[in-house]
């Protein structure tokens, strides 16, 4: 069967997953998000013309303007309001270290997990997707598109300087100094080791080995399938431990115990450049869908029925299935058209 719908009213606190040592200092931490007993079904949006989300280093300083604005107002919302950054960010934690459980047969609180499986990547578009949407609204902007951090090619292999400006709402001073524009992202990071052969070449090869090579089937490039009942994690897909992974430790804080804000799940919500880290995951979903071959989602129902929760700019709590995330168009948005260049790059 489909994995239902978390149970928000049994959300746990502190979430089981978070790392020990925090669950003792602050044993009330939690990551439940405001409750509403009215849930409504998704529909699709109605719009005139196509979003276009832009490649983070190519924006212009209106576009970035626009994104402090918006994200300025989010994070002045008060805590409790499920727009706020804050409560965009427990979204994270709540789905991502036992924050959800939902009752499945004789079992009341089966845990609920996004990554590990092939729930991944449909759940982080629809993450991505509210969190656009409500920006927009709060700034009377329905076009309004987030970026992407453009990780796969040259030009965006560091993190995208509308990021870096301190005095923008955009920045966050948990992440890794020693890893600044322009310093050259590494795919492949390893926390424990410097790569020594890291090169602008080498990740354009990571590129083409994870996406290519290791992305024939749905198996491979979503994960594992995960069904109700499922013990959380069964297996990611290629794109998700690499280099998605990589990124998220490389981008976060060494000085901190769990590499925050990026490192951990319980906390990478809480930087702006996770969305733009997930935009581009998210594009790669739809770049996959264009190689053909066996490069076709998979046509099983407990992964087409599985669902979510979100709330919306509206603060509604709008149930939304895996189905209806597959064709971004239906969203109303699609990326920028920028060069792939590792499509070459067979190592
Ligand atoms: Cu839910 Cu980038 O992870």
């Amino acid at each position: 069967a489909p994995v239902p719908i978390p149970d928000l009213s049994s959300c746990v606190i502190p979430p089981s997953g978070l790392p020990k040592p925090l669950q003792a200092i602050e044993p009330a931490i939690s990551c439940c998000p405001p409750i509403s007993s009215n849930i409504i079904d998704f529909k699709f949006p109605t719009f005139e013309k196509l979003k276009i989300r832009p490649a983070a280093q190519l924006v212009n300083d209106d576009y970035f303007a626009k994104y402090d604005k918006a994200l300025k107002l989010m994070k002045a919302l008060p805590d409790d309001d499920p727009r706020s950054f804050k409560q965009q960010a427990n979204i994270h934690c709540a789905y991502c270290v036992g924050g959800y459980t939902y009752p499945y047969l004789d079992n009341p609180k089966v845990e609920l997990s996004v990554h590990k499986s092939w729930l991944f990547v449909p759940f982080h578009r629809w993450y991505i997707y509210f969190y656009e949407r409500i920006l927009g609204s709060l700034i009377n902007d329905p076009t309004f598109a987030i970026p992407f951090w453009n990780w796969d090619a040259p030009d965006g292999m560091q993190i995208p300087s509308i990021f870096t400006n301190p005095n923008s709402s955009l920045y966050d001073a948990k992440r890794d100094p020693k890893h600044q524009p322009p310093t050259l992202i590494d795919l492949d990071f390893n926390k424990d080791e410097p790569n020594p052969n890291l090169s602008v070449e080498t990740n354009l090869c990571t590129m083409y080995k994870q996406m290519i090579r290791n992305s024939k089937t749905w198996k491979q490039f979503h994960g594992c399938p995960y069904r109700a009942g499922d013990k959380p994690d069964p297996g990611a897909g290629s794109l998700e431990t690499s280099p998605h992974n990589h990124i998220h430790l490389w981008s976060g804080d060494p000085r901190e115990c769990n590499r925050e804000d990026m490192g951990h799940f319980y906390s990478s919500g809480r930087d702006p450049l996770f969305y733009a880290l997930h935009g581009n995951v998210d594009r790669m979903w739809s770049i996959w869908k264009t190689f053909g071959g066996k490069a076709k989602d998979p046509v099983d129902n407990d992964w087409l029925e599985s669902s979510f929760l979100f709330y919306d700019e509206n603060k509604n709590l709008v149930k939304v299935k895996v189905k209806d995330s597959v064709d971004e168009k239906k969203l109303g948005y699609v990326y920028q058209d920028v060069e792939i260049p590792w499509k070459n790059y067979k190592p």
